[in-house]
């Protein structure tokens, strides 16, 4: 591949790995702030905006690092070793608990009046879909060098 593409391609890359995780960071304090949002009920529609928006903006991050990230392991670097295994095998275990925070339990979370099992179950699978991720970022680091 021209160095110029293969630069780019790494480029979008690493952004749509700070955009994935930065946001899950985001909502990670967010998440520490709860209680406060819930007390003041006209805070409620934005954060739930928030969530909408980058429920969509993450996923086309997660398309992004798909497309990219093949296309640097086969034109770059040859293939599969150790690290990268464990890195997509995390990222295979992730992608399902994304679809059911994101999907399923999340949007139930949002209907719920007052926040209860719903609420508790979205912030443990977050935190756990975050500590998955920067998992899946030590993998990333270690394979490049
Ligand atoms: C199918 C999934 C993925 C594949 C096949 C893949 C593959 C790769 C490859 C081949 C590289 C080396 C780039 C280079 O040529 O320098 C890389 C780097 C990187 N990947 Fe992924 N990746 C995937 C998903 C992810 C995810 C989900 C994240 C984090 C959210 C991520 C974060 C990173 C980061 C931060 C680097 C840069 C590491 C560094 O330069 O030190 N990747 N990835």
């Amino acid at each position: 591949m021209p160095e110029m593409l293969t630069l780019f391609i790494i480029y979008v890359h690493i952004l749509s790995a700070f955009y994935w995780i930065g946001g899950n960071l985001l909502f990670f304090s967010f998440g520490l702030s709860m209680r406060h949002i819930f007390k003041d009920p006209s805070l409620i529609p934005g954060f739930r905006a928030l969530g909408k928006t980058f429920r969509i903006g993450s996923w086309i991050s997660v398309f992004l690092l798909i497309i990219t990230g093949f296309v640097l392991l086969f034109k770059r670097w040859g293939g599969f070793n150790t690290d990268m295994i464990i890195k997509v095998s995390l990222f295979l275990f992730l992608l399902p608990l994304k679809i059911l925070h994101d999907f399923f339990i999340a949007p139930k979370a949002a209907k719920e009046e007052p926040p209860g099992f719903y609420f508790k179950l979205t912030l443990f699978i977050a935190r756990l879909n975050l500590f998955i991720l920067l998992l899946i970022l030590y993998f990333s680091i270690k394979f490049v060098r």
